[in-house]
């Protein structure tokens, strides 16, 4: 299976996206988990769209239209107005294009830019735009909308194509692919947290993950839907004996659960070893049943987890890591690739930092020679990152 272009088969794209019916939602965590993160399968019939393990799959999403009414009400618009549609150029109605085509959770500076020149002399805000006031603009925005600006300045008043232009495009979201298709031909599997906040005294939501979560109808609803080729993050051939290390909290786990059922079916021979954290055990352990499956038929070896709010102090990924440094120090002394998925921000960098602490402390390297040693890992392509 390739997801490479092949002559008679469908392209799928930005452009030409594939109708994909959700046959399956669920929660994986559990009702009083901190954050709700859900399972999706999408059935993709006859589409003939193909994908491996390791790739991403894109996901165009719709607003809220709740969010969109009130867009329409801060300017007295009834949304019948007709205005360029900003994914397909045709004309359509402002309130359809704003559902499809605008980004509404997210205030731009162009918008304030708008608003402050519209106002004149002495908008509170004109400071803002100031060359030397990035930062504080970029704080002035963070956590506010589209409606916010409109709300703050109930006076002003845009004409519905200026508005529009004013708006960047909703774009597809990506979401690692958890499912191998040589187990489920004719599906896609994601894993998704649905982000959710309050912010400026209102609650807020991520446009997909709540556009999955919350509006879509199971086994009726079709989402646009192509795939994203995750070439990097590939697993080695089967009949290859390297062994796999896989980090990935939270939804991090994703491409490893497609990975896992790739290993089996195609009776993997390298060893696999699996570290997965979230928030509990108890509300959190996303797939248990299913990686304790891959324990027993083989194609899982170790499962190491992490459980950062069972206990008083935080214990993550990276501390259960260190706490095993010696095997793993072997396993990489035996060939292993390390994979990596899921948060960018913190995650990633700490669990870089105790790849390096393992080298040196197990390698008997000091900090120089343990960054040049991890530097060959990456070199030989042994060290692979898919984080977000
Ligand atoms: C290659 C790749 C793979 C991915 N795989 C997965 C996956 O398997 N599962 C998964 O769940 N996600 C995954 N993601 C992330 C996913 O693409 C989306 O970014 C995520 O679902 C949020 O999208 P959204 O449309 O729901 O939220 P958006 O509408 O994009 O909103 C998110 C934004 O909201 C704002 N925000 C969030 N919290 C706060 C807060 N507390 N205060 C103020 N502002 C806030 C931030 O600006 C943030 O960027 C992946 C990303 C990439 C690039
Ligand atoms: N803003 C939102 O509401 C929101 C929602 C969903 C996802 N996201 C983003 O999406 C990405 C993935 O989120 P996710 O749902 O997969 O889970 P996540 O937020 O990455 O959390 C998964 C697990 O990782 C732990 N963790 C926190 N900091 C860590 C660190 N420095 N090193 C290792 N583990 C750490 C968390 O512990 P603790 O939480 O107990 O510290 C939790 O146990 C992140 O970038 C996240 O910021 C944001």
């Amino acid at each position: 299976m390739s997801s490479a272009a092949t002559p008679g088969k469908p392209v799928y794209n930005v452009k030409n996206p594939c109708p994909a019916r959700v046959a399956v939602a669920h929660d994986i965590s559990a009702a009083d988990a901190p954050k709700q993160t859900r399972h999706y399968e999408l059935d993709l019939g006859d589409s003939g769209l193909e994908y491996l393990p390791g790739d991403s799959l894109a996901v165009q999403p719709q607003n809220d239209p709740e969010l969109v009414a009130q867009v329409l009400q801060a300017q007295g618009w009834s949304g019948e107005e007709v205005v360029t549609h900003p994914k397909t150029a045709a004309p359509a109605p402002l309130a359809q294009a704003l559902l499809e085509g605008c980004l509404i959770t997210s205030a731009e500076p162009k918008l304030l830019e708008a608003i402050v020149r519209k106002s004149g002399e002495g908008h509170p805000h004109a400071a803002l735009l100031l060359p030397e006031n990035k930062a504080a603009l970029q704080q002035h925005l963070y956590g506010r909308d589209a409606l916010d600006l409109l709300q703050e300045n109930p006076a002003l008043r845009f004409e519905p194509q200026e508005f529009i232009s004013l708006l960047k495009k909703l774009n597809i979201r990506l979401y690692s692919i958890s499912s191998s298709q040589r187990e489920n031909p004719r599906s896609v599997h994601l894993t998704i947290a649905t982000v959710r906040y309050q912010s400026h005294g209102r609650s807020r939501s991520g446009v997909c993950s709540t556009f999955l979560a919350e509006r879509i109808e199971v086994g009726r609803s079709v989402v646009p839907v192509f795939v994203n080729s995750g070439k990097g993050f590939r697993l080695p051939e089967p009949d290859e004996e390297t062994p796999i290390i896989m980090v990935g909290p939270g939804t991090g786990i994703a491409p490893f659960r497609a990975f896992l059922q790739e290993r089996r079916a195609t009776a993997a021979r390298g060893r696999a070893w699996l570290f997965f954290g979230e928030v509990s055990e108890r509300s959190c352990f996303f797939y248990r049943e299913e990686f304790e499956q891959h324990l027993r038929d083989g194609s899982l070896h170790q499962l190491t987890t992490a459980w950062s709010r069972d206990q008083a102090q935080k214990i993550y990924v990276q501390h259960r890591m260190l706490e095993q440094g010696a095997q793993l120090w072997q396993w990489l002394q035996q060939g292993a690739i390390v994979y990596v998925c899921g948060d960018a921000s913190r995650m990633a960098a700490d669990v870089d930092a105790a790849l390096h602490q393992i080298v040196a402390q197990h390698g008997g390297m000091d900090a120089e020679s343990a960054a040049a040693w991890m530097q060959n890992l990456r070199d030989a392509k042994r060290y692979r990152r898919d984080v977000y």
